[in-house]
């Protein structure tokens, strides 16, 4: 397995040339589009782990899976999906086009920008610091690393330039489908999306789900396996945005891509998956990233869809 890596993380490299880093967030604009890094964690409780995996980048997107395990386990399903849809959009990541246009003014689903601030709204925590403190705690259970924290230059930077989601925020809360204080809110979003992880976690973050909710080296369970299920399943359809579809039929596994060039992919009862290159495509996912995940798919005969 470890050889396989490194072989289609030399294979794949080539193919980060055709991408470009996120330039909207200026510090994600610094990564090197070169880089290219894979861990998986198999049944067997080892890591493999090929090029780059242990390089440090921040999770953006993939962070919207941890507050929305918080949000189900905590509110319910059913509360959390009368506040977003779970349905997927051809629309990118951060389009507030359709918000307007459809009634009621609900984000199709809890994995694009306007649904990621939804659920952060619901949680029923004071104010930014308490709320990113337990968001926090989630993400280290799930992601298997007890020092895991907000890479502080990302969250500042994200912060001094979001007007898009600014904007977002503030649409929701003016038709009623966001309540509270907006810019408190935006603070957690920033910092969640800024939270530092490896490869490593990635795959371990996979391998829970993969698992339906249990701890792959404790037996300990984190989720119901319902709460599970509905992550894979939103990761099946939405978790790529607008290259779901696309995703779906080259690789068959579900996943969860992020700007900073991170993908998460579970496999179930099989294997969990982390991959990072920060050079994306138009839609924001990293192209280095599906590369390595559709040969792994294929050599390893992983496709689930
Ligand atoms: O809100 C944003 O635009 C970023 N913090 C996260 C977007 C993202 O990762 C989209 N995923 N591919």
């Amino acid at each position: 397995m470890q050889e396989l890596l490194c072989r289609l993380v030399a294979e794949c490299r080539d193919a980060c040339s055709s991408g470009g880093v996120a330039s909207y967030i200026p510090e994600l604009a610094k990564a090197d589009p070169r880089m290219l890094g894979v861990s998986v964690l198999t049944t067997e409780r080892t890591f493999f782990q090929g090029g780059d995996a242990s390089f440090p980048f921040t999770m953006q997107s993939i962070s919207k899976l941890i507050s929305l395990a918080l949000a189900i386990e905590e509110l319910g399903e059913d509360h959390v999906f009368e506040r977003v849809g779970m349905d997927p959009t051809a629309d990118p990541f951060n389009s507030i086009m359709r918000l307007e246009m459809v009634r009621p003014h609900r984000p199709q689903n809890p994995l694009i920008n306007a649904g990621a601030l939804v659920i952060l709204s619901l949680l029923p925590y004071r104010d930014s610091k308490t709320r990113i403190a337990v968001v926090l705690a989630w993400a280290r259970r799930l992601l298997g690393n007890n020092a895991i924290t907000v890479h502080e230059p990302t969250y500042i930077s994200e912060k001094n330039t979001s007007d898009r989601n600014r904007s977002l925020a503030f649409f929701l809360r003016s038709v009623g489908s966001l309540k509270g204080d907006v810019e408190d809110l935006l603070d957690t979003y920033f910092r969640q999306c800024s939270m530092s992880v490896t490869t490593k976690e990635l795959a371990f973050l996979g391998m829970v789900l993969a698992l339906d909710g249990i701890d792959p080296f404790s037996g300990e369970r984190l989720l119901r396996r319902a709460t599970a299920r509905v992550l894979r399943a939103l990761m099946a359809t939405c978790g790529l945005y607008d290259g779901s579809g696309e995703f779906a039929v080259r690789v068959g596994i579900p996943a969860k891509s992020g700007v900073g060039g991170g993908i998460v992919a579970a496999v179930p009862g099989r294997m969990g998956i982390g991959v990072f290159g920060p050079a994306l495509d138009g839609k924001g996912n990293s192209v280095g990233g599906m590369a390595v995940l559709e040969h792994l798919s294929a050599r390893g005969n992983l496709r689930v869809l």
